[in-house]
């Protein structure tokens, strides 16, 4: 057990003092959660190979999955990549500081421990004014991938953070709830065509408005039968998953609720949206409106894990449209669900109730 200490992050002037005190740890090689505006991370000096080990240690993070990198000015891009394609331009004043990552060709300075042994390396700016104070404070970049114990869904709240990591990192920088809720956006910049690994706030049609052609990677929506060639290491491991078993479910509120209806047993959740809740008999939890998708990208790993202290057997999720930020909460659903998918629209009537 590490002996783990409590700092507030709320105002970076009010906290200023442990604002530092985050920054002198992360300086002499400790390991520091952080909020940002996605979700808490857990943080590292990026080029200090040891203290990078520390964060794949408290998290059980398997060595081949890379960390983010996080910078607070463009000036520090430099330093960590040997060239910066001709997009970045256009991409960074569109969207940083905010929650879009960018992979790009790494230099001898970022550790291969940090890239998971590969030759590129994924940048974000984060948009957050602690995390902002802490980077520049600290004066180094910060590797810090989600604040999660490996596997199970990112930490949006502070608690979330003290559930999972207390006693395994030297400092909690405890904050308000992440505004997004969802892990940024991740593009690479080193394939013929930029593409998409993993959707985030930052919308595939944003990101086609800036850039012009953006190519989806299939990983983003399928399970990759080969995982070996994974593009980015992350999507071949499981994800997001409560200890409850998770069934997304696509189709109408009124098909939805028939179904859940059907299915349910005890123990038994719906994750549904405000529009379900009329066709529900079953305890519930409402995570936004069918097309509000900032709200439900909001509220989704948080409903997850109170799911989970309630000691849900299984939850039927209601499936967003996979599109706009939509894309995003139905990418981490359908690995929360093992790409268990029951698709309501494309069965005939009644095919549904005679499945199992
Ligand atoms: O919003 C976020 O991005 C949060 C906050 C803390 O900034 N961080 C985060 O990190 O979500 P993490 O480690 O949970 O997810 C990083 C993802 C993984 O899926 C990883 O495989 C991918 O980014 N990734 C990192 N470096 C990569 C690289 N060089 N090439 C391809 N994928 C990479
Ligand atoms: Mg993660």
């Amino acid at each position: 057990m590490r002996k783990t200490r409590l700092l507030r992050g709320y105002d970076p002037q009010k906290d200023r003092e442990d604002i530092e005190t985050a920054a002198r740890i992360l300086r002499e090689g400790g390991t520091v959660i952080i909020p940002t505006e996605t979700v808490y991370g857990l943080a590292a000096d990026a080029c200090n190979p040891a203290a990078v080990e520390q964060i794949f240690i408290a998290k059980g993070r398997p060595a081949d999955n890379p960390l983010i990198v996080h910078i607070s000015d463009l000036g520090q891009l430099e330093g960590l990549v040997t060239r910066i394609p001709g997009q970045v331009g256009a991409l960074a004043a569109r969207f940083w500081p905010g929650p879009l990552t960018l992979v790009l060709p790494k230099s001898d300075k970022v550790p291969l421990v940090t890239s998971g042994g590969l030759d590129t390396v994924a940048v974000r700016m984060p948009s957050n004014p602690v995390a902002r104070a802490i980077l520049d404070a600290a004066g180094v970049p910060l590797a810090a991938p989600s604040a999660n114990r490996s596997g199970i869904p990112s930490p949006t709240t502070a608690q979330h953070c003290r559930d999972d990591m207390w006693g395994r990192v030297d400092a909690i920088v405890e904050s308000g709830e992440c505004q997004v809720g969802v892990e940024s956006t991740v593009l690479s910049l080193c394939t013929p065509v930029p593409t998409l690994l993993r959707p985030g706030a930052v919308t595939l049609e944003e990101l086609r408005g800036v850039l012009g052609e953006v190519r989806m990677d299939p990983g983003v929506l399928e399970h990759l039968e080969d995982t070996a060639k994974a593009p980015s290491p992350g999507m071949k491991y499981t994800h997001y998953s409560p200890r409850a078993k998770v069934i997304l479910v696509k189709g109408s509120p009124e098909q939805y609720g028939r179904y859940v209806t059907y299915h349910q047993d005890d123990g038994d959740f719906a994750m549904c949206f405000e529009e379900d809740i009329p066709y529900l008999d079953a305890p519930l939890a409402s995570y936004g409106g069918q097309t509000d998708y900032r709200r439900q990208a909001h509220e989704l790993f948080d409903v997850l894990r109170m799911l989970d202290k309630l000691e849900a057997e299984r939850i039927f999720v209601h499936a967003p449209a996979p599109q706009g930020v939509g894309l995003a909460v139905y990418n981490r659903l359908i690995r929360a669900a093992g790409f268990l998918v029951v698709d309501l629209d494309q069965e005939p009537a009644g095919e549904a109730e005679k499945e199992e």
